[in-house]
């Protein structure tokens, strides 16, 4: 009954305030509240009640009081079911008792002494249960990716950028060594109870691509085990007693290895991780993967850790991958790269293992592939990699031949001399094109087979085989909308999880960095110090360069000191309407600075919006269209405080609005003037440009005043023109014009007054939006200073 109580109705069906869900109709009520997360919540929650209703919270403690101490003292108001201690700073103690009694017995005493100290001891405060809100994928990427911004922006080329992903990212000696030594413990354990048997480690900890943290994959082999565990569970019975008097080899004692499943095994496995190895907790047997795994913990190493027992082919593909790693240098560069990419755009790696996403192994194949049809190949087909390899090499698992070369001076080195830059925009060129619903990618023969020939092919296989009444192997890959082969296993497909909404991610996405690899910003590091390069690149999925909340806004303060004396009087005799009078100034200067210096377009209602009287009539009845975008963006405007608490102009709109946390206030106290659709009008410039007119600025104004000092930027708006119209000149045209809308308000009070200035794409194919508004940030301010004084110079 208490889950009724969490639903409310709502105008649009139901809500669930425990998991903060909308519900829209009874029918999904019902699902809803018999699925596992609201029955999990509700558990949750019942639990944490019952702790709070039978514990008290004890404060007065200090560092030296232990739980004992505590457990010893409040046992006798009555049995206890647990003591936690704020460890950290030694100052209290939650205290529970198994019965609501205990608490009425200790909130008895009036007073509670324990070691000479004073206890204080109160009831829990009732807290409500709210469900924490998890943090948004997408700013945790965003704020990795901040991290590593700087760096990356400061390298020289594209090619230095993905080096350096390497050696930011990639495992470091003590984290190998640390892997290395848990291995090694693993092993001596493993032994004591699998006599023979091997644990080998494979994938990210040692095919050469592992990063921080990646979780350690290892392949328990017990194959020599099972023949001589049968003997020795007979031999060795009785022998070894540990310190808890049990037979260590009780573990083993009724489970014949020979005849047991491999989830039984995995319990064993379990088992021994939990009782014999230190540091290891949170141990988990999964049985419903494809291949069933024991999940792990290492405490202090802090590592996640998988132990399988049936997947010798992967520690052969994982030797696979150290060759390709071995045989050429540009393939971590180029797969340390993509994969961050993949993680930043969201493709690949499921969270908690199954997914629809790419795994980081298929990931690492597409490059392989991609690498083997480059133009020369990067690498052989996996075919003659077979046929260089020696007959000591032959290697056959479960019936696949995964014959190669040991070792990668057996394979003759690739004519291909392409940077690494070229390769990563090729990888995403190939795969923005590729046909992934009617092929099958063979790194066999390095091939996209066209999947009807496959589909033929492999049911002639088929009845060869049965033909042949040989042990028939496994049925063919499971075929999705990406279909992947595994270079060995070729009945695994190993992007068969995926589904038509990720394939469809990841070719929009190679789409989506194709075109962004042929812009300028891919190619050329900014000359200040702007996002560039890899750093484009790797912006997360979702993430519009400007989010609503975080619009980019330029100001402008006013500084009554380093203004013309001329207009310092100005201002002064305009008494109170002083601000006004300084934005206008301001507003006309904004103009100038992106019409006449920087040779944008400026949509004719601004002329409108900034002129003095009655400006807001003449842009409403000037430009329907801009009314539409217009009152788009006073969607959120409306609806924010319009008292304020500060007061704040905004030169135009003839009522109090703000679109920040400043708000504003209308200087005339006028009501506002709606536009058609019945919502407030603020004043704004539509503009256009271009070209790159931000790029290069200072070598072209080092070429144009050669002889004379140089000035610095923004000092001197004849030469600022002429370098803007040097770049029109001579640079390329963006294939796009960029279109973008300045929003300008006056916010503060007379001390703090400050001119306002809010950014917004409105249409930016080529990206550069990002780039014009940082050369803004610190050029419009200087720029609008030198305007205003030499308007007020040549008044
Ligand atoms: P992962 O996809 O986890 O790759 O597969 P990874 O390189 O270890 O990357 P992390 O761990 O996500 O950082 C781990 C290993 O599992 C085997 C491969 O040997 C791979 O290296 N594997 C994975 C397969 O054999 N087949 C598959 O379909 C997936």
């Amino acid at each position: 009954m208490e889950a009724d109580s969490d639903i409310k109705s709502t105008p649009k069906g139901f809500h669930c305030a425990l998991c903060n869900v909308h519900l829209p109709n009874a029918s999904s009520v019902e699902q809803h509240v018999k699925g596992r997360k609201h029955q999990t919540l509700s558990t949750v929650r019942a639990t944490r009640k019952t702790q709070e209703q039978h514990s008290v919270f004890v404060s007065g403690i200090n560092p030296v009081v232990s739980q004992t101490d505590i457990a010893e003292y409040f046992q006798q108001f009555g049995p206890l079911s647990d003591v936690v201690m704020d460890k950290d700073k030694g100052v209290y103690a939650i205290v529970q008792f198994a019965e609501t009694d205990g608490i009425q017995a200790t909130m008895s005493r009036v007073e509670h002494q324990m070691k000479g100290l004073k206890l204080r001891v109160k009831l829990r405060e009732k807290k409500d249960f709210k469900l924490i809100p998890k943090k948004n994928a997408s700013q945790n990427l965003q704020q990795a990716l901040d991290r590593l911004k700087p760096q990356l922006c400061q390298l020289l080329s594209v090619n230095a950028q993905m080096q350096y992903v390497v050696e930011r990212f990639q495992l470091g000696e003590n984290e190998k060594k640390a892997r290395g030594l848990l291995v090694q413990l693993l092993q001596e354990v493993f032994m004591e109870f699998f006599p023979d048997s091997q644990i080998q480690p494979f994938g990210s900890s040692v095919n050469t691509f592992g990063i921080h943290s990646c979780d350690l994959d290892l392949f328990l082999d017990l194959e020599n085990t099972k023949v001589f565990q049968a003997k020795s569970t007979s031999e060795q019975a009785g022998e070894g007693t540990s310190d808890d008097g049990r037979s260590e080899d009780s573990i083993l004692s009724d489970i014949d290895l020979s005849t047991a499943s491999p989830v039984e095994v995995l319990d064993l496995v379990a088992a021994i991780l939990k009782r014999c190895v230190p540091s290891v907790h949170k141990v988990n047997v999964v049985s419903s993967a494809r291949l069933p795994v024991v999940k792990f913990h290492h405490r202090e190493l802090n590592l996640q850790g998988d132990i399988t027992i049936n997947n010798r082919l992967a520690v052969r593909n994982t030797r696979f991958l150290q060759l390709c790693s071995g045989m050429e240098d540009r393939l971590r560069p180029l797969a340390y790269t993509i994969r961050y990419w993949a993680k930043q755009k969201q493709l690949a790696g499921n969270a908690s293992g199954a997914g629809p996403l790419l795994n980081n192994y298929a990931l690492t194949l597409l490059i392989v592939f991609f690498l083997q049809n480059c133009e020369p190949a990067v690498f052989p087909t996996v075919d003659r990699l077979k046929d260089m390899a020696c007959e000591e090499e032959e290697c056959v698992i479960s019936g696949w031949n995964c014959t190669f070369p040991s070792q990668p001076i057996a394979v003759p080195p690739s004519r291909n001399t392409q940077d690494l830059s070229t390769l990563l925009f090729g990888f995403f060129t190939f795969y923005a094109k590729f046909d992934f619903a009617g092929s099958v990618i063979s790194l066999r023969t390095g091939r996209a087979l066209p999947i009807t020939d496959f589909l033929s092919q492999n049911k002639e296989e088929q009845a060869t085989r049965e033909e042949a009444s040989t042990k028939s192997r496994p049925h063919g890959p499971k075929l999705g909308p990406l279909n992947l082969l595994d270079p060995f296993d070729l009945s695994h497909n190993v992007a068969g999880n995926l589904n038509e909404r990720s394939q469809r991610s990841f070719q929009k996405e190679c789409q989506e960095a194709d075109k962004y690899c042929r812009s300028l910003q891919y190619q050329r590091k900014s000359t200040k110090g702007k996002s560039w390069g890899l750093v484009r690149l790797f912006t997360p999925q979702g993430e519009v360069p400007q989010a609503k909340t975080e619009q980019p806004t330029i100001s402008i303060p006013f500084k009554s000191a380093s203004l013309p004396l001329v207009l310092r009087n100005e201002l002064h005799k305009a008494g109170d309407g002083f601000r006004l009078l300084w934005f206008q100034k301001v507003c006309s200067a904004v103009e100038g600075v992106f019409q006449s210096v920087l040779g944008c377009h400026l949509a004719p209602s601004t002329d409108a919006v900034f002129g003095e009287g009655s400006v807001v009539d003449d842009m409403e009845t000037s430009s329907t269209s801009l009314n539409t975008s217009i009152n788009d963006s006073c969607d959120s405007v409306e609806s924010q405080n319009e008292t304020s608490p500060q007061g704040a102009a905004v030169v135009g709109a003839k009522r109090q609005l703000s679109s920040g946390s400043e708000a504003s206030e209308s200087p005339q106290g006028k009501k506002p003037r709606l536009a058609k659709r019945g919502k407030p009008v603020l004043p704004h410039w539509i503009c256009g440009q271009k070209h790159m007119v931000w790029a290069g600025r200072r070598r072209v104004r080092r070429e144009l005043i050669k002889d004379t000092d140089s000035r610095p930027e923004g000092s001197c708006m004849e030469l600022e023109s002429k370098v803007t119209a040097h770049i029109i000149e001579k640079e390329p045209e963006l294939k796009e014009p960029l279109e973008f809308k300045v929003q300008p308000q006056m916010v503060g009070e007379t001390e703090s007054t400050k001119a306002v200035l809010q950014l917004e794409p409105i249409s930016d194919k080529t990206g550069v939006f990002q780039d014009f508004f940082h050369f803004l940030e610190g050029f419009l301010p200087k720029m609008v200073e030198t305007l205003i004084e030499k308007e007020v110079g040549s008044a």
